[in-house]
C-alpha cells in the first residue's frame, strides 16, 4: 500500500474511532500480558497457555485471536468486549500499566535469523537483502521502531520488573529443553491446574509438529500469515542455536558487541572475541537473574 493510502487509512480509522488498540489499549487490573520482542516464541506460549486453560478445546490458528488476542490488529473497543480476566499478547516495551506479565526472551542471534525470515515472508524485504545486510537494520530496530531494538526491549522489562511476583521470565531455550517444567510455571502463574497430565496434554497440543501441521491447514485463516508468502512457514525451524549454521561471523560479532552484556546476563554465551560493555553496577554484582536464566546456554 502506498504511503498516501496508509495515511488515509490511519486517518479514517482515527476519525471513526477504529484505531487499533496498541499503546492506546485500555488496561484492566486483572489483565495478564504475554510480552516479548518479536520472534521469541510468543505464539508457542499463546498455544501453551490456551491449551492449559482449556484442554478440552485445543486451540488452532483460526481460533487463536479469539482466545488470546493481540493488540495490534484489533480495536480497543473490540478488546474491551473480551471476557475478563483477559490474557493479551503484546510486543510493547515497558508499559507501567501492565501489572501481570509473562515475558519471553530468546537468544538475539536466533531472533535475528527468525526475524529476517519473517520479513521475507511478509515481503517487507526481498531476497535481494541478505541476512548480513539485514543485521544493521535489526540492531537499529528499523522494522518496528515503536518497540525499540532487542536490547532496549529486554532491558526495559528486566530493569523494571525482574524479581517481582507478578513477572514470569521465560527463556525460549528453557522452553525447548524442558517444556513440561516451563509450561508448569505458566499454569501456576496463570492460576490453573498444573497436574502433570494436564501439562503434558497442553505440551503435546502445542508441539512444533502439531503447530506446523495446523499452520499448513489454516495459514489463510490466521491474520498473521494470511497475506504473507505461503512458501515460507511461520512455524519455521523452532530450534535453539540455529544461528550457528546461518548467521555470518561478522553479524554474530555485531550483535554480541551491541548486546553482549545483556546476553551474558541471560546466560547466552558469546561466540566472538568482542568485548561487550560492562553491565550497570547493580546487575554486574548482584546476579539479579536467579535460577535458570543465569545458567550459561551452550
Ligand atoms: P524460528 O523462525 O526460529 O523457527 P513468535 O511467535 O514470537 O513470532 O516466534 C516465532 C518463532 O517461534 C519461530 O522461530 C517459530 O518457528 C517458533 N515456534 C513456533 N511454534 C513453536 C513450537 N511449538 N516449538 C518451538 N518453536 C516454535
Amino acid at each position: 500500500m502506498g504511503s498516501f493510502w496508509k495515511g488515509f487509512t490511519a486517518y479514517s480509522r482515527a476519525v471513526t474511532k477504529r484505531q487499533f488498540a496498541a499503546r492506546a489499549l485500555t488496561v484492566y487490573p486483572d489483565d495478564t500480558f504475554l510480552v516479548s520482542f518479536p520472534k521469541s516464541g510468543n505464539t508457542w506460549t499463546r498455544f501453551l497457555a490456551c491449551n492449559i486453560i482449556d484442554p478440552d478445546h485445543p486451540v488452532t490458528f483460526a481460533a487463536l485471536e479469539s482466545r488470546i488476542p493481540e493488540i495490534y490488529d484489533v480495536t480497543d473497543r473490540a478488546l474491551r468486549r473480551f471476557p475478563r480476566p483477559r490474557i493479551i499478547k503484546s510486543h510493547e516495551a515497558f508499559d507501567p500499566r501492565y501489572k501481570k506479565v509473562i515475558y519471553i526472551v530468546r537468544d538475539p542471534r536466533d531472533v535475528a535469523v527468525s526475524y529476517y525470515e519473517f520479513q521475507l515472508k511478509r515481503r517487507v524485504i526481498s531476497e535481494a537483502t541478505s541476512l548480513e545486510d539485514f543485521i544493521p537494520i535489526f540492531l537499529e530496530s528499523g522494522i518496528e521502531p515503536k518497540i525499540g531494538n532487542w536490547g532496549d526491549h529486554v532491558l526495559s522489562w528486566l530493569a523494571t520488573r525482574q524479581g517481582h511476583g507478578n513477572f514470569l521470565l521465560l527463556r525460549y531455550e528453557d522452553m525447548k529443553l524442558k517444556t513440561q517444567e516451563e509450561a508448569t510455571k505458566i499454569a501456576n502463574f496463570l492460576g490453573f491446574d498444573s497436574s502433570p497430565e494436564r501439562i503434558a496434554r497442553a505440551v503435546d497440543l502445542s508441539s512444533f509438529d502439531r503447530m506446523r501441521k495446523l499452520e499448513s491447514e489454516e495459514s489463510r485463516q490466521w491474520k498473521e500469515t494470511r497475506k504473507t508468502r505461503q512458501d515460507k512457514p511461520f512455524v519455521r525451524k523452532g530450534v535453539a542455536g540455529g544461528w550457528r549454521s546461518t548467521l555470518p561471523e561478522r553479524s554474530v560479532a555485531q550483535i554480541e558487541s551491541a548486546w553482549g552484556h545483556i546476553m551474558r546476563m541471560l546466560g547466552y554465551a558469546l561466540a566472538s572475541s568482542v568485548q561487550p560493555r560492562p553491565l550497570p553496577q547493580p546487575w554486574s554484582s548482584a546476579g539479579v537473574l536467579a535460577g535458570d536464566a543465569v545458567r550459561q546456554s551452550s
